[in-house]
């Protein structure tokens, strides 16, 4: 045990000669990886941390651990882009050597200040009776793409009165001249709730006080906090841990919820009009949003869960972040969109069109797991109809819309390698009949993004397929529904 703790506590700096080499050949082997999602090298990835276009690039920073499949000494990894399509790797952007973050550099975000990257991050430090506290930090990200630590770090040491030592994940804004720094947190009494501190140039910061939102018993902590406004609205993001399944909602480990309503940033003071779960799949936690140079809300969020061992981790490596979504708010929904960058990413398409009457059909069966399929079904006159993926003879992903249950199923529950079974191996959400559903799938070898009715309804999961099957993709149809397919491969 105090081996694991020495390691599992280890900054990348005390790697041994040939350690991350013989990391990077491992993981490298496993077919399981994605091609074009951002994923580390080796390692653990969790929560995107940090987002910010700069001068033209976006620069993506994630937690991460190097020395394997599992949660330990977090540093800020750092990937940036020019078409949120490609990613460079960049050097390790945060290693936590100083006592002020002896646990880990763990989670923030990111803004634009006299023409630099500000970084926020939480320095977590643990003591040796299990207790811990969290200090607030902060990084310059230079044009050349380089970070430094401030000098005068920690920015807010320890916690404010009232709260425990779990006070982390700061998000940064500017409003009225005014900074404010939102963080998620938990009070005494062991509920969930945010706070925030303000500040006139973004280094030094006074606590302000907690947000009122009419959730004042809503879980046991809040993770990963975030704040803006959209479309006239204001709204909340935030990762709630304790929340109890209940319908088609909160059935992972954790969850996350949007709130929208109006937010009084002085006296702090939120109307909640409603909340709901952002995505419906499997593995979802710990997004977060930046405004792009052209105004677009950008979201990217961790596809994976805290506490849940996956099957890949034997290959040494975990997780990845989703596809970046654009977001908006059509009426009482919240709408996200794969940005229209990663069209680039399309091969040739193929076109599949057909009636489907109490059959299924085979419209692909030799993917190599890495495409994009775009559809239709309309005329609907079935019960049932849906999708199937990573279809082999002894395993499938069914997509499923139920017009009796007014419903529409992700259904995992044919794998052979099963994680986290016991959350449930389905997951679904309400869905209206009408006479046309459209459905956008990204598949990425063991990465599953499915967004229904323009992204309205997500689905972001994880399915590991026996390594030596073949995968097709098949429609059917219980009754009869029109199908239009456009299918297209990913190199
Ligand atoms: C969410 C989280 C954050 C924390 C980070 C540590 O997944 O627990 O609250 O900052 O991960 O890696």
């Amino acid at each position: 045990i105090e081996e694991m703790a020495e390691s599992k506590y280890r900054t990348i700096l005390e790697a041994k000669s040939g350690e991350l080499e013989a990391l990077k050949d491992k993981a490298i082997k496993d077919s399981w990886q994605p091609i074009y999602h951002i994923h580390p090298q080796y390692g653990l990835m969790n929560d995107p941390n940090g987002l910010i276009q700069l001068n033209g690039e976006y620069h993506v920073f994630y937690q991460w651990y190097p020395y394997g499949a599992m949660h330990g000494m977090k540093h800020w990894a750092h990937v940036k882009s020019t078409d949120l399509v490609t990613w460079e790797r960049l050097p390790v952007a945060l290693t936590p050597t100083e006592e002020y973050e002896s646990h880990g550099a763990y989670s923030g975000g990111a803004i634009e200040k006299d023409g630099q990257g500000l970084l926020f991050y939480t320095g977590n430090v643990k003591y040796e009776d299990g207790s811990r506290s969290a200090n607030q930090c902060i990084a310059m990200l230079t044009r050349d793409g380089s970070v430094e630590k401030y000098t005068h770090n920690p920015a807010v040491r320890g916690v404010p009165d009232g709260y425990t030592g779990h006070v982390r994940d700061p998000k940064v804004w500017k409003e009225n001249d005014t900074y404010y720094m939102l963080l998620g947190a938990q009070r005494e009494n062991e509920t969930g709730a945010l706070i925030v501190y303000e500040s006139s140039d973004a280094l030094q910061w006074s606590f302000k006080g907690e947000v009122k939102t009419s959730l004042p018993d809503f879980g046991y902590m809040w993770e990963c906090p975030d704040y803006f406004k959209l479309d006239g609205k204001d709204v909340f993001v935030f990762s709630p841990q304790g929340i109890k399944a209940d319908g088609h909602d909160f059935h992972n480990i954790y969850n996350v919820i949007y709130a929208v309503g109006t937010f009084d940033v002085e006296s702090l003071t939120f109307e909640m009009e409603y909340y709901r779960e952002i995505d419906k799949g499997f593995d979802f936690y710990a997004p977060q949003t930046f405004q792009d140079e052209s105004g677009r809300r950008l979201l990217f969020a961790w596809i994976g869960n805290p506490d849940v061992d996956y099957p890949s981790d034997e290959y040494g490596w975990a997780h990845a972040l989703t596809l970046p979504r654009e977001l908006s708010l059509e009426g009482n929904e919240l709408v996200q969109k794969p940005v229209e960058e990663l069209n680039k990413l399309r091969d040739q398409a193929v076109h599949f069109r057909g009636t489907l009457k109490n059959e299924e059909v085979i419209i692909d069966e030799a993917t190599n797991n890495a495409y994009e399929i775009n559809m239709t079904f309309r005329e609907i006159a079935a019960k049932q109809f849906g999708l199937e993926l990573f279809n082999s003879k002894e395993e499938e992903l069914r997509l499923v819309f139920d017009t009796e249950k007014q419903e529409v199923r992700l259904d995992r529950s044919s794998f052979h390698h099963q994680y986290a079974t016991e959350y449930g191996v389905v997951r679904s959400e309400k869905w209206t009949a009408s006479n046309e559903v459209d459905v956008r799938v990204f598949v990425d070898k063991s990465i599953v993004e499915i967004y229904i009715n323009g992204g309205k309804i997500v689905f972001t999961s994880r399915v590991f397929p026996k390594k030596d099957s073949k995968s097709a993709v098949n429609v059917f149809a219980e009754g009869a529904v029109d199908y239009r397919i456009d299918y297209y491969g990913m190199s």
